[in-house]
């Protein structure tokens, strides 16, 4: 093997994309997937994967310093991609200190065991900690009535790189913090680490509390669609497997010490994609046009709902050269397609049943 790379979090949305993209791509490394399996983690997500010679599952927690020191250990991680996290906003509005626990106490339990371990040899050594735009904040969300206003079709202003941190709920706040730690390390001790700012994320194996896979399930189920407030809040978003490339290519060629927002300046209003979704789910299911319209159920606002999340990604195009590759109706119907298809997967994360399979497959470990 050329190298061990550690990749937290796994198990859950984006980090199974991760893996599954540097299991296939790098035979020669070692991929550790140590995650801890809450309710997100779900390893029916790397089933396709799972036999990979490359391929290791170590169950987890990322606060447990001692078993963070002894994976480094034991496998001679060279390289850290850091996604372990508690992700969703409305549960960081119910029970905070779990976000502050996993999101700041874990990633500084990491960054120790990555400090301790590699020991001021750097060469060869990356900590790489994947976070979000949230941090920035919110921007401002001008009518739209109006039409198109300023470089956004929702706004002028983008968050930049050099934007000030403002976050809002707890979970950013947790992020923005993980993020200063994991900046203060390379300034304090010249660890080689890299932060990106992603914006919201969707594609197959979403845990279905996030909008995007909760709506398809629903209108698939003939449930209501709880839109938050009037609907009109924006949100940038990105093919989950177009930020997974994005990781690759900065865990390679990115320059350590900086930081690089992601994202595919793609703003929508959510009410626009409930309707898209409604639209792409009732033709797939050949339902009559609009049968699913009466779905929508306006309910109380989400406390401190941000308005309007941009990207600004330029710097990573510019010096990198990323791209998105999906126009978001294409990202959209494959999307839909995959939640229709796959509607055990969807059944069995509903049901619970999903938690089995970790027994079934690792036993007592
Ligand atoms: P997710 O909730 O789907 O998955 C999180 C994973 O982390 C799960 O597998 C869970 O079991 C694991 N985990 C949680 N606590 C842990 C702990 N204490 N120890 C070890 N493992 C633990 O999250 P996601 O949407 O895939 O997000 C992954 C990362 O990307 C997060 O850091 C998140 O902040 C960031 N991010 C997400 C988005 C998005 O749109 N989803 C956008 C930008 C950035
Ligand atoms: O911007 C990146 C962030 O995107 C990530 O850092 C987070 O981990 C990820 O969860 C996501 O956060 P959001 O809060 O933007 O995603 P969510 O899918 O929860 O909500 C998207 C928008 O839809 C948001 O404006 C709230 C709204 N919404 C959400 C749900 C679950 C509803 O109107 N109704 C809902 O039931």
């Amino acid at each position: 093997m050329k190298r061990t790379i550690l990749i937290t979090g796994g198990a859950g949305f984006i980090g199974s994309h991760v893996v599954r993209l540097f299991v296939r791509k790098y035979p020669d490394y070692r991929i550790v997937n140590l995650d801890k399996l809450t309710y997100a983690g779900n390893l029916e997500n790397l089933r396709d994967i799972e036999c990979e010679p490359n391929y290791r599952f170590e169950r987890g927690d990322v606060c447990d310093f001692e078993r963070m020191r002894s994976l480094f250990r034991a496998y001679d991680v060279t390289g850290v991609i850091h996604l372990a996290a508690e992700s969703h906003v409305d549960r960081s509005i119910r029970d905070p200190f779990t976000f502050a626990r996993t999101n700041v106490m874990g990633t500084l339990a990491l960054l120790e065991a990555a400090r301790e371990y590699w020991d001021g040899k750097w060469e060869g050594r990356l900590f790489y900690h994947i976070s979000t735009d949230e941090v920035y904040g919110a921007l401002a969300l001008t009518d739209p009535a109006g039409g198109p206003q300023g470089r956004g079709p929702y706004g002028e202003e983008f968050f930049t790189e050099r934007m000030r941190y403002d976050p809002h709920s707890p979970y950013s706040a947790s992020k923005a913090s993980s993020d200063h730690f994991v900046r203060a390390y390379h300034d304090t001790y010249g660890m080689p680490t890299l932060v990106t700012n992603c914006s919201n994320n969707y594609g197959p194996y979403q845990f279905p509390e996030k909008l995007i896979p909760l709506f398809i399930n629903n209108i698939r189920k003939c449930r209501p669609l709880p839109v938050y407030g009037r609907g009109e809040n924006v949100r940038d978003w990105l093919y989950v497997e177009d930020h997974a490339r994005a990781i690759d290519v900065i865990f390679h060629r990115g320059r350590a010490g900086e930081t690089y927002n992601i994202g595919g300046f793609n703003e929508w209003r959510n009410i626009d994609i409930v309707r898209l979704l409604i639209r792409t789910v009732d033709r797939m299911l050949g339902r009559p046009e609009g049968a699913s319209d009466g779905l929508i159920t306006y309910v109380a606002d989400r406390k401190g709902h941000d308005l309007r999340y941009a990207i600004d990604s330029r710097k990573l195009q510019r010096e990198l050269g990323w791209e998105p590759s999906l126009q978001f109706e294409e990202g959209i119907e494959r999307t839909v397609r995959w939640y229709l298809e796959n509607g055990e997967w969807m059944d069995r994360v509903t049901s619970g049943a999903y938690a089995d399979y970790y027994k079934t497959m690792y036993g007592a470990r």
